[in-house]
């Protein structure tokens, strides 16, 4: 049996943020009750066989889908447990924006079966805040925390974002020690990455903004690491620390290489043997769906050397490391040939314990650097 996942994409978004390239659109709430119907549609599309697989982990993402109506969220669910077996669902995750999800609607989320939120924090600098274009202040952080602990969430994750510019380790310290206060059971602290096509990738092109240096960055995230372990986090993935056991299954889905239903649109994800994706616009989407196409527009076979780079590559950054059981006989014998040449380079970094081969700590800020030592 593989273990496995289902990811929903919901594209919708109040405004779209100058850092953020995931595919959403703002200003286009009208069409949320048909793009609902297309998804609902694309879900009975659905030809992958799933019977052996166990799907333990639902995941919607956006966007912003805590702007979706519990009707909406009541009648997806149905269609997902009318095609597949969601018995096994241990953990149901909803995203979440500070201010963008009332506690009535919080509480209809929880009674339809999600116990687990993630809430898009990112900064508690009026000023960064202002920088990144939220249209959020901290105020909104901290009452929608207390809204989802009211009405039962134990299981909260807030995502921030470091390395900004203008971002001062002073600065940084005060927003987590405030993020840590509130006590939830997952961080995800991303640094931030100038991508293509969005606002700040223009600005930081134009010299109008520069990022901030490696220096600062390396600086932010050993502070980092301290302080989560001084506060009772685990490091479970370069950017993701968990209170214990409290890992994110779903993404550790990913990270394992392991399979993954995707719906909505730019929705990526594996079947066991190919990756795919789903058309990025949401009106070629719905079109599609109106005339009975399927909105899929990328399908690739994962060849055994891909699979088994990836493998290394996501391996490299999680605490379960590579499971080298994993990597077929054919290339282990490659694998351990590049291991043994790069050997004194990142011995001091590198731990391998039976059949798993993991970075240090320390050695997470160094992931990109021995994944290219190390890949295939
Ligand atoms: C796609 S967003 C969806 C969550 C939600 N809409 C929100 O904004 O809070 C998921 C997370 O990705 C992270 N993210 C998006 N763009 C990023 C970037 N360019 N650099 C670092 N993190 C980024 C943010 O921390 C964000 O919370
Ligand atoms: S960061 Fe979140 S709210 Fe901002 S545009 Fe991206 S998905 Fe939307």
């Amino acid at each position: 049996m593989h273990k496995s996942g289902i990811y929903i994409h919901m594209p919708f978004c109040k405004v779209k943020c100058m850092y953020c390239d995931f595919y959403s659109v703002a200003d286009k709430d009208e069409a949320m009750p048909i793009f609902f119907d297309s998804l609902i549609k694309e879900i009975k599309m659905c030809q992958i066989e799933t019977e052996n697989w166990t799907i333990d982990t639902i995941f919607i993402g956006g966007g912003t889908p805590s702007l979706m109506s519990p009707v909406q969220l009541e009648s997806l669910i149905k269609e997902l447990d009318i095609n597949f077996d969601l018995s096994n669902v241990k953990e149901f995750t909803i995203e979440v924006n500070p201010g963008e999800a009332p506690k009535e609607r919080l509480k209809s989320f929880k009674s339809l079966g999600v116990n687990r939120v993630s809430m898009g924090v990112q900064s508690l600098n009026k000023d960064l805040l202002k920088f990144l274009t939220r249209i959020h202040g901290k105020d909104e952080v901290f009452k929608t925390f207390e809204a989802l602990r009211k009405v039962g969430f134990d299981n909260i994750n807030c995502d921030l974002i470091f390395n900004i510019p203008s971002q001062t380790l002073k600065i940084w310290r005060h927003d987590l020690k405030q993020v840590l206060q509130l006590g939830p059971e997952h961080l995800s602290c991303y640094s931030l990455t100038v991508e293509k096509g969005t606002q700040l990738y223009n600005y930081v092109n134009s010299g109008t903004i520069q990022m901030p240096s490696n220096d600062n960055s390396s600086k932010l995230y050993s502070y980092t690491q301290s302080i989560m372990n001084d506060y009772g986090y685990e490091q479970y993935e370069i950017s993701n620390w968990s209170k214990p056991k409290l890992e994110c299954r779903h993404n550790l889905h990913y990270w394992e290489i392991e399979p993954c239903l995707a719906f909505g649109p730019s929705a990526h994800g594996f079947d066991g043997e190919s990756r795919f994706s789903n058309i990025s616009n949401l009106d070629q989407y719905i079109k599609k769906i109106e005339l009975g196409e399927h909105p899929q527009v990328h399908k690739e076979k994962l060849s055994n050397k891909n699979y088994t780079n990836e493998l290394i590559g996501f391996g490299l950054r999680i605490s379960n490391g590579i499971n080298l059981d994993k990597i077929s006989e054919e290339l282990k014998h490659s694998f351990e040939v590049l291991l043994e040449k790069n050997k004194n380079k990142w011995d001091k970094f590198i731990i391998r314990e039976g059949n798993h081969l993991r970075l240090t700590e320390q050695g997470y800020a160094f992931a990109d650097a021995v994944a290219i030592d190390l890949l295939l």
